[in-house]
């Protein structure tokens, strides 16, 4: 199996990796896109309250590509890497990857980019260098 544009990979440590699972499927028996989906926005979510240190939400998904099916029992990679930080937003570069139980083989399966934007408890949007004021529990 070959990688889809290697030069333009995002893939250094893994954000995210699991197994698909038979509850992941679509009505055809193969792994839902909205699982999968959810899995990038998960990876990027994470790269983003890092970056951010603190709370973020999704607001635009954009060059979203499905590439290749994902299977039951494949094991799941997700990279993420952030690629751009504005004043109160965060573009996100995100792909998946599988591979199948009994191989070594892995094949890239999708690539999207995520932007996010941190927002206060009042969830508005926040200047990502100002953190979140601490508030009492
Ligand atoms: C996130 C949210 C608080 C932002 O509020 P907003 O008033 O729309 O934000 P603003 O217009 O001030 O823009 C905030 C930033 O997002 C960027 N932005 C706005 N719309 C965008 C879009 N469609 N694509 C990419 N970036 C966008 C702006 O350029 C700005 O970036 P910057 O500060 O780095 O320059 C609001 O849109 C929201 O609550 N959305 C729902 C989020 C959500 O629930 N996500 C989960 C979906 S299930």
């Amino acid at each position: 199996m070959t990688a889809i544009d290697p030069q333009q990979s995002v893939r250094g440590a893994p954000t995210i990796r699991t197994i698909a699972m038979p509850a992941d499927t679509n009505p055809a028996g193969d792994i839902f896109g909205g699982w999968l989906l959810g899995q990038m926005d998960l990876a990027a979510g994470a790269a983003a309250a890092r970056r951010a240190k603190g709370r973020c939400a999704t607001i635009a998904i954009d060059a979203m590509q499905f590439l290749k099916p994902v299977f039951v029992g494949d094991e799941v990679t997700l990279y993420a890497e952030l690629v751009h930080v504005g004043r109160t937003s965060m573009k996100i570069s995100v792909e998946a990857w599988r591979r199948s139980r009994e191989s070594e083989d892995t094949e890239q399966v999708t690539r999207g980019l995520f932007t996010f934007v941190a927002i206060d408890a009042q969830r508005r949007p926040r200047p990502i260098d100002r953190p979140e004021p601490e508030t009492d529990a």
